[in-house]
């Protein structure tokens, strides 16, 4: 297929290829619609999970959008696989590597096909990095819409998310649960359609996509069920057909300082460290420099202001009541933290989409706290260096769990193993868990440790032990953890080398991260050392093994 003007995307495109020609309309387009810019709709709705269940139906009105300011819309589809669902069985190696698919896919299609422009309807936690890693190396006309946050789930008058089925789990586990109550809450823990609903990995990405300027203002704030969605994705086609007229590209709104504000406000709302693998990758894709270290320089000069789950109290879906994510963008703003010339979506900088928008009530609301009176001073996101993760590890660190831990390793060689020593009595307080070969390659996929994590706190041992690991956290993890421990155990880090019983020190306070262990010995270690063999011989995961960069480096593929 060819177009006059493949990259240079303007409304006076014209489909000149006669095969193409035919094939358009073949599908129902006009001689008139040959002459319009064509939009891909990149939707990653599936029937299988309520992250991604109603975004087909999201796209429908994004097409609708787009068709009535005078483009073609076109809805494509790409893969999905839901954390929450793959959340401690093998079916987790599968999820951080769908990013990477998601970015090939969605760049395969909108490059292999030409389109003028895209614009991705994502609801999950991978989609969402997926999707603007492809936008970065697409660079032509694109955005997102969010496909919104869940209302929250109840049983017998307690509040519930997905977190809460997991933490029921520990409960059982500790005898602390009736079989009735137990199920009652899985029952009820997800009424619908939406993303996990705390200040989980999706909603994390939505705010910070929102501040990075790539969706209409509120995308992240609105619920998947509120009216505002679908108002939302009917506005879409008038903000696409202005960046087309202008050629405002991807590129020219994931510019450093962008970057900058996407962290601020994970930072400042408590995100998820997944966050930071992901901005790390989605860095790579569009070109920017941006590293740990600029994402510790955020967390040290921002605070946490947000009592979101789940460390905190409130839910994504109260945050549309006192103003949504634009409100807390403002208020950042207005003291400093965020840079109100980057460009969005809207054609607008950040500081002119953001000067209608009504301020931060602190008298009103509970949710955001002034930066005076914060919950943490500094970031719960804390780089941490020593000898266990030369190349860096992230610690989650809200300040409620302390800011040091000090105690004896307890080796756990894979995930499950967690849940078996629980189940036995064999986990203490005071414990450092060890949770490894399960980094990127070692995992694969680096999965995420929810259900240890979750089991832990039901057991009632949140605030007695630590846990390290080279695999991640879901968002939806507390308690005083540290992930993306790099190397790997896989790549011959020394958290592959830690035995039963070393003393470990995590120190948020001057991020370091030491096993008392003397060199000479772990030197005698590694002699004793092999890497495990993989089971995965072929197919997608051998691809990833083969290709994954460090978490250090955001798990990237392409590089
Ligand atoms: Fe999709 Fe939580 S599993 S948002």
């Amino acid at each position: 297929m060819s177009k006059l003007n493949k990259y240079s995307a303007t409304l006076t495109q014209e489909v000149t290829n006669p095969a193409a020609k035919a094939m358009l309309y073949g599908i129902g387009l006009t001689s008139d619609d040959m002459q319009k810019a064509q939009i891909g709709i990149a939707s990653t709705g599936y029937e299988g999970n309520t992250c991604n269940m109603h975004l087909n139906g999201l796209s429908v009105h994004v097409k609708k959008g787009v068709q009535e300011n005078g483009m073609v819309g076109l809805i494509f589809h790409t893969i999905g696989v839901s954390d929450g669902m793959t959340n401690g069985n093998d079916g987790m190696s599968y999820s951080l590597p769908s990013r990477d698919i998601i970015a090939d896919s969605i760049e395969n299609v909108v490059g292999g096909q030409w389109y003028d422009g895209v614009i991705a309807v994502v609801g999950c936690d991978k989609n969402m990095p997926g999707a603007m890693m492809a936008l970065a190396r697409l660079n032509r006309p694109g955005m997102l819409v969010y496909g919104g946050t869940i209302r929250s789930g109840e049983y017998k008058g307690q509040k519930l998310d997905i977190v809460s089925a997991f933490e029921a789990l520990g409960k059982k586990f500790a005898n602390t649960i009736s079989d009735e109550d137990y199920e009652g809450i899985i029952k009820n823990a997800i009424p619908g359609q939406g993303a996990c609903g705390g200040m989980y990995t999706a909603n994390t990405m939505a705010s910070s996509m929102e501040a990075m300027g790539l969706t209409l203002a509120n995308s992240s704030s609105y619920p998947a069920t509120h009216e505002g969605k679908k108002a939302e994705c009917l506005a879409i086609g008038a903000a696409m057909k202005n960046m087309l007229e202008k050629n405002i590209c991807p590129r020219d709104i994931m510019t450093r300082k962008a970057f900058e504000n996407a962290m601020t406000v994970v930072t400042a709302l408590g995100g998820s460290t997944n966050a930071v693998l992901h901005y790390l990758a989605i860095a790579k894709a569009a070109e920017v420099p941006f590293t740990l270290k600029d994402i510790q320089d955020i967390s040290d000069r921002t605070p946490l202001i947000a009592d979101l789950k789940p460390s905190g109290k409130y839910y994504m879906e109260d945050m549309l009541a006192i103003g949504g994510v634009p409100a807390v963008m403002k208020y950042l703003l207005k003291v400093g933290l965020l840079h109100g010339d980057c460009m969005t979506v809207t054609g607008k900088t950040i500081a002119e989409n953001l000067a209608e928008v009504p301020e931060l009530d602190f008298s009103a609301q509970k949710i955001i706290k002034p930066i005076t009176e914060p919950i943490k001073a500094t970031g719960h996101l804390q780089i941490l260096y020593g000898n266990i993760a030369p190349d860096g590890a992230v610690a989650k660190i809200t300040g409620k769990e302390g800011e040091k831990f000090e105690g004896l390793a307890k080796v756990c060689e894979r995930e499950e193993e967690v849940i078996e020593f629980l189940s036995k009595g064999e986990i203490k307080a005071g414990q450092v868990i060890v949770i490894r070969n399960e980094g990127p390659k070692g995992g694969p996929g680096m999965p995420e440790m929810l259900k240890p994590t979750s089991a832990i706190i039901g057991a009632g041992l949140g605030d007695k032990v630590a846990m390290i690991t080279d695999g991640r956290f879901s968002g939806g993890t507390h308690g005083f953890v540290v992930g993306h421990v790099s190397p790997e155990a896989q790549a011959g880090g020394n958290i592959g080398l830690i035995k039963d019983g070393d003393k470990i020190t995590l120190d948020a306070v001057n991020n370091t991260i030491h096993m008392h262990v003397s060199d000479e010995e772990l030197a005698e270690r590694r002699k004793l050392w092999t890497p495990k063999e993989s089971p995965f011989k072929q197919g997608v995961l051998r691809k990833y093994i083969k290709n994954v960069s460090s978490a250090s480096e955001g798990c990237v593929t392409d590089l």
